[in-house]
């Protein structure tokens, strides 16, 4: 099965790469060689490549930018979205698309199942849920995975950052009101390969949304800790940090971040049989993978 893979440079779509199961024919576009704003671009690659399969790892995920570079962020998030699912549509190609926890408001206290409310507070948000209805719209065979606080051995993330300002200071201040689920970018990738799987054996998948992440649900500053203690014991860190706990608004951003992440992941697992992944474990074989190739920064 000839299969695109958009947004390949990034931190899912390296990892996208990397595990693709054999029997796959992967052909990755960084934002350089296919640029999903461009509905020409699209259009043509589309025709030209023929795959059964798109997975959409493209996007514009500068959370904090997004809220002053607001005509780019629906560019790539909404209209990229659109031109991917019209052309898909139009050549009879199925679409996995990866979405965020960010279409929701932070105010449950329960996770969030897919069929829940949407209201993202942010341009972020709201251009990824945008990104989402327009495929809803016009692509008939497509899955939308939302996941949340993805990490990985590549590109920026919390983990890499946490690894950096440790070696730099000896005391660090981080969110302790917001609780969310750490997800591997390597985890999300597996399970965008394990629906691929069973496309390529069904000919078809229930559509629709669904929601993947890791477990259990944590604060940033739980984290935080995590990261320090296994980066101390996988010999990364001289010395961990001191942590203080500090609150949302003793930390102000210019996107308002959601209080609350945590996703409910169920349907996955009751309709595809993937389970969710302790970040724990994950964290740990980044650590290692990032020790081993001197990836830290
Ligand atoms: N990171 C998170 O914590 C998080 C949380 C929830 C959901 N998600 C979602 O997960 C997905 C993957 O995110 P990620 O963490 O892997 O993000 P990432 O590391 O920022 O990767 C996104 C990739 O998209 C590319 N891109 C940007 N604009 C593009 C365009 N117009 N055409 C083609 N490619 C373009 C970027 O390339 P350039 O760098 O060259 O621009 C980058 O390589 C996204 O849908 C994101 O919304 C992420």
């Amino acid at each position: 099965m000839r299969v695109i893979v958009t947004g390949a440079q990034g931190q899912v779509g390296r990892e996208l790469l990397l595990r693709a199961p054999s029997g796959f024919n992967v052909i990755g576009y960084g934002s350089g060689e296919l640029d999903i704003s461009d509905s020409v671009q699209v259009e043509e690659v589309l025709a030209r490549i023929k795959p059964q399969l798109l997975i959409n790892a493209a996007a514009y995920t500068a959370v904090d930018k997004a809220e002053s570079d607001i005509e780019r962020a629906y560019a790539v998030n909404r209209d990229g979205v659109a031109h991917l699912a019209r052309a898909a549509q139009a050549q009879g190609i199925a679409v996995l698309h990866i979405s965020t926890d960010y279409v929701f408001d932070g105010n449950h206290t329960l996770p969030y199942t897919p069929g829940d409310v949407t209201a993202p507070s942010g341009v972020y948000g709201s251009s990824k849920l945008a990104g989402e209805q327009q495929l809803q719209q016009h692509c008939s065979r497509h899955v939308i995975l939302r996941t949340s606080w993805v990490f990985g051995a590549h590109g920026n993330n919390f983990v890499k950052t946490m690894l950096r300002l440790g070696r730099e200071r000896d005391e660090l201040a981080v969110v302790a009101d917001q609780r969310g689920c750490p997800t591997s970018a390597g985890s999300i990738a597996d399970t965008l390969w394990a629906l691929a799987t069973i496309f390529r054996r069904d000919g078809m998948l229930k559509w629709g949304v669904y929601h993947y992440s890791g477990a259990p649900a944590c604060t940033w500053y739980d984290f935080a800790d995590e990261i320090f203690n296994q980066a101390r014991s996988e010999a990364l860190l001289e010395k961990k940090p001191r942590l203080k706990a500090i609150t949302s608004a003793e930390f102000p951003t210019q996107a308002k971040r959601p209080g609350w992440s945590v996703l409910d992941c169920q349907t996955l697992e009751q309709d595809y049989g993937v389970s969710t992944r302790s970040w724990k474990v994950e964290l740990q074989q980044v650590l290692q993978q990032l020790g081993s190739a001197s990836l830290v920064i």
